[in-house]
Parts: C-alpha cells; sequence; structure tokens
C-alpha cells in the first residue's frame, strides 16, 4: 500500500512510497484512510527538525490529524464495518508515570510517551491503517470529511478545559476571550469560545481572506493590529502563534486574574522588546496565570466529538481551504498565507 513517509531529523526526506500492509501489533481494527489534516508539526517533520521513527525503523509514516472508514472492527464490540473513526494520537509512556497510569497522557511526566505520526509510532498518512479499539473514536456520521478536523479540536478542548480550570481558582466570570492567530487551532479556539458563550476577538496578520471571513461568521470580532492596539483588556488569551512578541504583549496586557494559554510552538525571533521582568512584573501585580497545553486525553476527545457534531457544518466546511491526493502531499506542506487546513485525501468519502 503507499504511505508518505519520512525520516525524521533529515530534510527533504518525505516521499509518497509502498509499504507493507499495517502491523497487526498496532490494534485490531482495520481502517481504509479517507484523509489526513496536515499542520505545522508535519511541516517541522518534513524539514527534519523534529520527529523520531519506531524503535529499529529509519522511516516514519507521517499524520496524526486522521479520519478513516472501518474495514474490518476485529473483535470490537463498538465498532462495526463502514464507521467513520478518528485515531487518537498519543499512547502513555510504559513505565507508566502517574498521570500516564490515569489516562492522563496528554500531561506524561517522563516524556516516554508515544505520538502516531511523530514519535516512534506510525502515522496514518497511509492507505490503510490500523488501531486499537480503545483509541479509535467513532465520529457523527453526517460530519464527513469535517471530520479530519477532529484531532486538532481535540487540541483545544484540551485548552479551554485547563484554562478555565485555573481561572477558577478564585472567583471569576470570564467575559471576553483573545485568539491570537487565525489558523486552524485559532479558529477551533474561537468556535469553542463562541459556543461557551463568550466574547470572542480574534487578532492576526492577514486583513483579508478566508480567515478574517470565518471569524466573522462565527459572529466574533477580527483584529489585524498588535495586541498593545486593542482597547481592552481580555479576560482569557487563548495563544496560537507562538510568536515571542505576540506572546509577551498578551501577558502584559490581559486582565486582572485573566489567564493566558499558550499552545503555539514557536522557535527564535527577535529579542523581547518587553524585558522579561517586566513581562513578569505584569503577571504578578495582576495575578494572571501563563499555562503552556499540549495534546488531549480521551476525555478532551469525548467532548471534541460533542463539539464538532454541534458546530454549523458550513462553517466548519470554510476551515478546509485545501484537499491534495497523495501524489501532491508536498503542496499539501507548502500551505499558502490564505490557506486554513490542507488536507491529504486518500479516498472518497
Ligand atoms: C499534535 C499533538 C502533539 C504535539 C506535540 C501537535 O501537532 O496535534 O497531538 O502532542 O504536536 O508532538
Amino acid at each position: 500500500m503507499k504511505a508518505i513517509t519520512v525520516e525524521p531529523k533529515k530534510a527533504g526526506s518525505a516521499q509518497l512510497e509502498n509499504v507493507s500492509e499495517p502491523d497487526l501489533h498496532y490494534g485490531s481494527v482495520l481502517v481504509e484512510a479517507i484523509a489526513v489534516g496536515v499542520c505545522g508539526t508535519d511541516v517541522e517533520i518534513t524539514q527534519g527538525k523534529y520527529g523520531w521513527a519506531p524503535p529499529g525503523a529509519t522511516r516514519l509514516v507521517l499524520g496524526h490529524e486522521s479520519l478513516g472508514r472501518v474495514i474490518d472492527p476485529g473483535p470490537s464490540n463498538g465498532l462495526k464495518k463502514g464507521d467513520l473513526v478518528v485515531g487518537i494520537v498519543r499512547r502513555p509512556d510504559p513505565v507508566p508515570c502517574p498521570n500516564c497510569a490515569v489516562g492522563e497522557w496528554d500531561m506524561c511526566r517522563n516524556g516516554q510517551y508515544t505520538e502516531r505520526g511523530i514519535k516512534q509510532v506510525h502515522g496514518f498518512m497511509s492507505e490503510r491503517w490500523r488501531i486499537e479499539p480503545e483509541y479509535a473514536m467513532k465520529i457523527d456520521p453526517t460530519l464527513g470529511i469535517l471530520g479530519v478536523l477532529m484531532e486538532p479540536t481535540t487540541v483545544v478542548t484540551k485548552a479551554w478545559e485547563h484554562a478555565l480550570a485555573v481561572g477558577r481558582r478564585a472567583f471569576w466570570e470570564p467575559r471576553t476571550v483573545l485568539v491570537t492567530g487565525s489558523g486552524p487551532i485559532g479558529l477551533l479556539a474561537a468556535l469553542l469560545g463562541v459556543q461557551q458563550g463568550l466574547e470572542v476577538h480574534v487578532l492576526a496578520r492577514t486583513q483579508s481572506g478566508p480567515k478574517p471571513e470565518a471569524v466573522r461568521a462565527l459572529g466574533a470580532t477580527y483584529h489585524s493590529g498588535r495586541v498593545a492596539d486593542l482597547g481592552f483588556a481580555p479576560d482569557i488569551v487563548m495563544e496560537c502563534t507562538g510568536v515571542g512578541e505576540v506572546i509577551s504583549e498578551a501577558i502584559s496586557r490581559i486582565a486582572a486574574s485573566g489567564v493566558v494559554c499558550l499552545t503555539g510552538v514557536g522557535h527564535g525571533g527577535p529579542l523581547p522588546t518587553i524585558p522579561m521582568a517586566d513581562v513578569a512584573s505584569c503577571a504578578v501585580l495582576k495575578n494572571n496565570v501563563v499555562i503552556g497545553s499540549v495534546n488531549a486525553n480521551k476525555r478532551h476527545w469525548y467532548k471534541a466529538a460533542e463539539a464538532l457534531a454541534r458546530a454549523d457544518r458550513a462553517w466548519l466546511a470554510r476551515l478546509i481551504t485545501g484537499r491534495e491526493r497523495p501524489e501532491d502531499f508536498a503542496k499539501a506542506l507548502g500551505r499558502g498565507a490564505q490557506q486554513i487546513k490542507v488536507v491529504i485525501q486518500f479516498a472518497d468519502i
């Protein structure tokens, strides 16, 4: 079967190649791939900056934002042939650490977790893949291709859950949220903010095109300037850019007792214009909390499935701005600024 593979830590090594059928040790459920979303992590892996092949292998099957159709459910009770499923990405570490032991693999303490398509286990960019029944999440069939948005939705579901839990350490009635960044993570974070009845603002670089349009279609407000020029102090910031200057401005400008949740993974950039001690003083004097959030556990997958099922299908459809065939995977990896989510489509839905 065909798969998109990469030699981790070797830039430009991605290719579409023939690989053997998925090994039974990956799980008793056999799935036909329909589509796989491409995100910044996949781009980093193909640029040689991130990613690990399975032990004993040199290449990794890429892809962690899956959508597939069950070909053979195996002995699993809850699944049947034809069900649309999405595969959970992370697996607990083998020790396991206390968090992995209680199913919170997203909070793994020792870093020995594995991740499909990212860290030591093959991903979903292959014509067929296997999965353990307990890691296959059934999605609302009326979502169709939109089910490919499930994995990024789990990431923001966790971020929201943690930001709200932290905020509630004291009396807190958040009203406004600022989402920085208007890629898929930013837009899905905005969607969840609207679903919770908050006043949602999204700030990003683009001035026109599908991203601001998607924000407005959600009933949220789009800003294209700097955080410092917003003119109000948000109660929550969902930071989805990973850009140093945006982060330090967000911490400096958030309302008293507000929470800044960092979801973006950035690197380098210019030296901060606001010195670190000044940023920290702002946080101290306003009781702010800055949290990082990565990945998602099964509770978040469950809640994300509910959030997607509730969402307006036409709005979700705006997020998928490109579909490429596996042969053209390079086009999907070279996402343009106007693109939101590009998916590689393996089969018709
Ligand atoms: C994925 C997460 C993963 C993280 C770090 C993200 O792109 O969505 O599931 O935990 O990368 O590897």
